[in-house]
């Protein structure tokens, strides 16, 4: 039997909803939740999802303003225009799009951003309350958009087997902790790529997470027919029936679909809950730490 779909659109939308009338409440106190996105270079695929963002935004009501930086900036210059943000109490959210060029620290840059207004996520401070079981705060919004999708579904993730493929800052290691947390209690096991034998371990999880950026890596003879399975990956690959010569493709191959219970596609599955929870961290961050 096919999986079941499971649609990060209409979930998103649905969140995006929720949000709109505590955005209403908000500005009815003259607060504006106002986030800030940085682009620094011409990487086409960082200007789709900066787009893509900025849209969430419009559709939200939140205002955004968008900083774009020349590839040859210097970390000097990144972090005034940071400090500039921190400055501006009419600021709620900084973002700064990843991957940044080639020579610049990108951590340095992170932790420059006031952990108040760091809608990422990925502040040391953020990062460092999750480690120790404080998920209330500005969680990294792809990691929180997939407890969504479970929180959704009605997954039982308790004393099951979580496999997360890959260790990144932004998807793999946050994740692996959040679902290792009391009260979600799966049992996790990060792979990377030094893992020895994926597919059998693959073989044996209830849950698993593919985060590896490796178009259709995961097959579907790894899988443990009804599990559950999350494609965090957005890859372009080369496709001749196409009038483009291509197509998106996820990390888990779309035959996978035969075998597990759930699976979100790609597009249209982690995607826009990664935004919805931008959206809504921007949110909670104007309520609970606006100067204005
Ligand atoms: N690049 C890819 N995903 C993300 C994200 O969630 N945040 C930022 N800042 N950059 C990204």
């Amino acid at each position: 039997m096919a999986a079941t779909i499971l649609d990060g659109r209409e979930l998103g939308r649905t969140i995006e909803k929720d949000l709109m009338s505590r955005i209403d409440n908000l500005k009815g106190r003259g607060l504006h939740p106002h986030l800030a996105v940085v682009i620094v270079g011409d990487d086409p695929a960082s200007h789709v999802y900066v787009r893509n963002k900025e849209m969430a935004c419009e559709r939200c009501g939140i205002k955004s303003t968008r900083i774009d930086l020349d590839s040859s900036v210097t970390e000097i210059e990144i972090l005034k225009v940071v400090e500039m943000l921190n400055l501006d109490d009419s600021v709620n959210g900084i973002l700064v799009q990843s991957p940044l060029p080639k020579g610049i620290d990108e951590s340095l840059i992170i932790d420059a951003i006031n952990p108040q207004k760091d809608v990422d996520g990925f502040h040391n401070v953020n990062l460092g309350k999750l480690v120790q079981g404080n998920t209330s705060g500005l969680l990294p919004c792809t990691p929180a958009g997939i407890m969504k999708i479970l929180e959704f579904s009605d997954f039982e993730t308790s004393g099951k087997n979580a496999l997360v493929i890959g260790r990144s800052r932004i998807v793999g290691m946050p994740l692996s902790i959040l679902l290792a947390q009391r009260g979600i209690d799966a049992t996790v096991t990060i792979a990377h790529s030094r893992t020895k034998n994926l597919a059998e371990i693959c073989r044996q999880a209830d849950l698993v997470v593919a985060a590896i950026g490796r178009a259709e890596f995961v097959k579907p003879e790894w899988i443990k027919p009804g599990a559950m399975v999350i494609d965090v990956g957005i890859n372009r690959i080369p496709d001749s029936t196409r009038k483009s010569g291509s197509r998106l493709t996820g990390d888990v191959d779309p035959d996978v679909m035969d075998i597990a219970g759930w699976m979100t596609p790609v597009p249209g599955g982690v995607g826009p809950m990664t935004i919805a929870m931008l959206m809504s961290n921007t949110v909670m961050g104007t309520e609970l730490f606006s100067n204005i």
